[in-house]
Order: C-alpha cells, then structure tokens, then sequence
C-alpha cells in the first residue's frame, strides 16, 4: 500500500514513482490547482492535483476529499516551486495521477494540528483523535526511544526483566489501594498494586540478585499534572549492594538515557542531605537550576520593635540578583502572590540593595542602615539585587518561601527546560509522626533500612532516625526514590512497631515477608522511578498526561470509554456485593 512513508522523500527522489498512504491532513482546492497534505507518523507530504496531469476522475476525487479521510495515491516526485522550510519534505511536492479513498472519515470534532482548538474534554473523549496530532505522537514515540534504552542499559548491566503479579495484597506505599472483588473467593479482595515492592524484595530472597520491571503501579489518590492512579515505574532491585552501588549504577542508567536520547552529559550527580536541601531550599525536591539559598535571619532581626518579626517563629529570606529596581507594582503582585491562600503569608518585606550603594527597605522605620546591612551580608547581597523576606510559623515559612523561590525562578527565566540539574537527595527521616491517625508513619516505605548508626533511637527518638534511603531529583521533580532495606528479621520487626503495628497486624499483613526473612535474606536495595515523569521531563513539560496514550483526566476518569461505571447487578452478585 506505500512505498514510502509520508515523511520521508527528498530532493533525491525527484522523478521517483511512489505510493503513499495517510490522512488527508489539509486541503487546499484553488480551482484549477488542489493541494492536499497527507499525513502518517512520519511526517507530511504535499501532494498536487491538476486535471492535465491527474486525469479527470482523480482530479474529481481530489475535490471530494474530506479532512482526514485515509487516501492511497501514486504519483510523481517533483520539485516545488516555493519550498517549506519548516516541513522536512518541503523541497518537494507529489504529481499524484491516482487516489483512492481507503476510507472516508467525518468531520473530526476538533482540528488535528499542532495547536488545536479542541478543549480538553472534548480531546480527551476522541483520544485517537488527539493522539494523532504531532505533539503527542511525538510524545508517544519519545516514551518509547525510553522504554528501549532503558532496557538496552539495564541488560547491559546483567538485570533480568521478571514479571510480577497484579492481583495481590494492600502494599504500603502510603496511598490507596485500587481494590479488586474476588468471585470465587466471596467477600474477599484483591488489591491492584500501589508498586511492585514486596515481590521485589522476594525475589532477592530467591537470588535473582538484579531485577528489574517496566511495570503499571495503581493509586488511588489525588491527580495533579504530575499524577496518575496508574502509571508506570522503572522498577529495580540488587542484592549485595551498598547505598553507593545503587547511586552509581541508577546514576548510570539516567546519564545513559540523556545520552543517548538528548546527546547531553549529565556529569557526576551531585548529592546532599534531605536536612541540608530542606533548610537551603524548604523542600526535599529542590530545582537546582538557580541559586537564591534561603538565609534564616530570625537572629538579626528580633529585638528590634517589628512586632511581625519579633512574633515570628523563623524569619527567611531570599537574595533576587539584579531586581533592586523592581516597581512598587511588581513588588506588589509578589505579595498578593504570597498572600494567597495557597502560599499564606500575612506579607512580604523587601530591601532593596540599590546600584547605588543606598540600602532601602519596607521596614526602615524598625531598622537601621547598619541593621539592613547586616540583612545584605547576611544574603551575599550585591549592589543592585532585591532581597525578600518572609516571615511565621516555621512550617508555613518555609513552605512559602519555596513557593517564593520557584516564582522568581520563573519570572527570571531561570528555569530553562532544556538544562538538566539532577541531585541525589539523601537520608530522609524514616518516620513522620501523623496527627490524624497518632502514630509515626514510614515516610517512604516500611521496608526501609535505617542508617545503621541510628538504630539505636528506635526507641527512644524515633522522629531523629535517618534512613538509608534516597531520592532522585531533577529541575524539581521527584523522578524516582529507593532505599537499602531492612533484610533482617528482628530488625523488620522493630521497626513494625515503631509504626505501631502489633505483632499480629505485621504478621496479617507482611507474613510472608517477614517469614521469608528466615531464609537466608541478601543484603539489597533497590529504587523505582516514576517513568511518565522521565518522559515529560525529557520533554521540558511537568505534566505527565500527553506521555500517556490514555490516561484518566483530574477526577480519575477515562472520558473515552467511560469508565468507572456501573456494573449490572447480576455481575454485583455474583461478586457477592
Ligand atoms: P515511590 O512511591 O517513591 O517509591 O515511587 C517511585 C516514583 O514513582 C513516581 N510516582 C508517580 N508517578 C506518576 N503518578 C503517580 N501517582 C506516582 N506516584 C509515584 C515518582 C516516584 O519517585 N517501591 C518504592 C520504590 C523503592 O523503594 O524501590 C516506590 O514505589 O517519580
């Protein structure tokens, strides 16, 4: 049916004979003259109808094609009179002398361009259709070229590509469990996995000691940009390995994937302390690709009659190089920024270390010049940067600092899609305690080792127990986490009740885990990252739906094929619902 792709003949092919196959992308009917643009995931090719070289049934049918239609033709490769240069094929043009509708199509409900106009409701219903548009298909082909190298590195590496199941047990990634009813088990369930991670960790135990799974997880939680209740992780444990080991061989699978799909070098990947980032940035994910460190001043600045300051838990803030000039109106739309709910703050205050040495602040009623000095040098404050500061409580403070900081980022330009800062981030807490349910919960998963120097305050000072756990984290988004685990039993147990589990409950749940720790249980570790992420992110976008063939829109709905749906009741009871 082709005997070339709609994206693919050149200036070299002129005079060629050819047979494409496509849509019918754009028309253009000048009387005489018809242009019709055919169109595969190739690419596009112009085609031209004149009835003195076409042939009047040909040139006929050219007039009655619709948008999108599927058409064969033959034809002539030839020069084009003006080329396009944006298109690839844009030298050429197609003296087509016959066509044949494949097949018809209706109005499509929304233009099938780069820039469309179809709503997002009305994309997401005819996803087909969408997903014929080149921005997606791009996208489509880009998680693909991942998907290969990813398992082009991994086998290089020795890793085997296992399978595990997808009917199983409520695994503890801290969000909800997509639950699935069991007919021949009455009133019973299973649970969609949340990630592969306790079967992982069993297949260590069976000494398959370099594992690794391109797999769905399921969660039933809040959708944001960066958020799917399913999607897919890069999922890989080793056995006999160190924290180091792991970094240095996932570090290898990144640096190899932005290789081979960007042609950049990522270079060594920095690494730094969950407690560092979070006072530096007020935020375990830190974008990398712009300064403005935090600088806590709650010292320099109490005691000094500003009643907002001195009722402050932390006082923060932030060096903006180059913006000592910045407008009474563009100081304002950062404070309504901050004063957001969101954000909530109760305000903002500058200082401005003007280009002229002057030093001038919102609060210079409370402060002297030399007290505002001390502020500058504080922030390594040059001639002619702005400095903000906010203050509160200290966990709202901080937050809304990072906020801050990311806004800035973005108002300079300074978080540019096309450069990549990757950052380790290291030591996390291993619990939080909860308020709601009154109990400490793993902040990443239970199975988490401890750092071993640490174990000691279990019991004491749960809250101060590092784990040997990490994150890696690019321009700001979380792209995978992972962490050594706990391989012995006594210690798996421990830390069970740490979590507030009685024996019982631990032994409900993760029995076979826990007995399998009887057996001669390697050392290992491992880590998952969060594959739509690395798509999008390849891409310099943060939402991870168009890196999806079909995903769920915000209320975790295919609009497509409608679904959740109901069920009829004959199948309700025969599930025993
Ligand atoms: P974690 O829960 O950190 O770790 O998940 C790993 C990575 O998966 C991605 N991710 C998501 N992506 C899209 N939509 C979601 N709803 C979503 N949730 C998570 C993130 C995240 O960093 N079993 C452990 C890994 C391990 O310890 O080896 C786990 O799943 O990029």
């Amino acid at each position: 049916m082709r005997t070339h792709n709609c994206g693919e003949l050149r200036k070299k092919d002129i005079k060629t004979k050819v047979i494409l196959s496509g849509w019918a992308h754009r028309i253009r009917d000048k009387g005489k003259v018809i242009w019709i643009d055919i169109r595969d995931r190739y690419g596009i090719t112009q085609l031209i109808f004149e009835e003195e070289f076409s042939g009047s049934k040909t040139f006929n049918l050219a007039k009655k094609c619709g948008r999108e239609f599927v058409i064969k033709i033959e034809g002539e490769v030839s020069e084009r009179l003006s080329n396009n240069p944006n298109l690839d094929t844009g030298d050429i043009e197609i003296k087509v002398f016959n066509i044949e509708y494949l097949n018809k199509s209706e109005v499509p409900p929304f233009t099938i361009e780069d820039e469309t106009d179809g709503g997002e409701d009305l994309r997401m219903k005819y996803r087909y259709l969408d997903l014929r548009r080149a921005p997606l298909q791009k996208n489509i082909m880009l998680r693909h070229s991942l998907m290969q190298e990813t398992r082009i590195y991994l086998n290089s590496q020795n890793f085997l590509e296992i399978e595990t199941p997808v009917l199983i047990k409520s695994t503890p990634e801290g969000a909800r469990d997509f639950i699935v009813p069991s007919r021949m088990n009455k009133g019973q369930f299973y649970a969609l996995p949340q990630s592969p991670q306790t079967f992982k960790q069993l297949l260590m135990v069976s000494g398959f000691d370099k594992y690794y799974q391109l797999v769905k997880c399921f969660r039933d939680e809040d959708l944001r940009a960066d958020r799917q209740p399913e999607f897919t992780q890069i999922d890989c444990e080793m056995s006999f390995v160190d924290r180091e080991n792991v970094l240095q061989n996932f570090g290898g699978l990144i640096s190899h994937l932005f290789k081979n799909i960007l042609d950049k070098d990522l270079g060594d990947i920095p690494v730094m302390q969950y407690d560092d980032v979070i006072k530096h940035y007020g935020t375990d994910k830190p974008d990398l690709r712009f300064g403005m460190r935090f600088n806590d001043i709650t010292s320099i600045v109490q005691g000094k009659g500003f009643k907002v300051f001195d009722d402050s838990e932390i006082i923060l803030s932030i060096n903006i190089e180059g913006c000592s000039n910045y407008t009474r109106k563009q100081i304002d739309e950062i404070t309504d920024f901050v004063k957001t709910p969101q954000i909530g703050s109760k305000g903002l205050v500058y200082i401005k270390n003007n280009e002229d040495g002057t030093i001038k602040s919102s609060v210079d009623k409370f402060y002297s010049t030399d007290d505002l000095k001390m502020i500058v040098d504080e922030n390594n404050s040059n001639p002619s940067d702005l400095i903000l500061i906010l203050a509160g409580d200290e966990k709202q403070t901080i937050s809304a600092m990072s906020s801050l900081r990311l806004l800035m980022g973005d108002r300079l330009n300074l978080r540019d899609p096309e450069i990549f800062n990757p950052v380790w981030v290291i030591n996390f807490p291993l619990v939080a305690w909860d308020e709601e349910s009154k109990r400490y919960h793993a902040m990443h998963h239970p199975f988490t080792s401890p750092i071993k120097d640490d174990i000691d305050l279990l019991n004491s000072n749960p809250e101060k127990v590092r784990a040997n756990a990490y994150d890696l984290v690019i321009n700001g988004v979380e792209i995978g986490g992972g962490s050594i685990r706990i391989h012995d039993r006594k210690l798996q147990e421990k830390v069970f009740e740490t979590l507030g589990f009685t024996n019982e409950e631990a032994y409900n749940q993760f029995g076979f885990l826990l007995d399998a720790f009887k057996y001669g249980t390697p050392p290992h570790g491992g880590i998952a990252f969060g594959f739509d992420r690395l798509c999008a992110l390849f891409s310099g976008q943060e939402s991870i739906r168009d890196f999806i063939a079909f995903p769920k829109n915000t209320s975790g709905r295919d609009v497509m094929i409608n679904t959740p749906s109901e069920i009829d009741s004959d199948q309700l009871k025969e599930l025993g619902l």
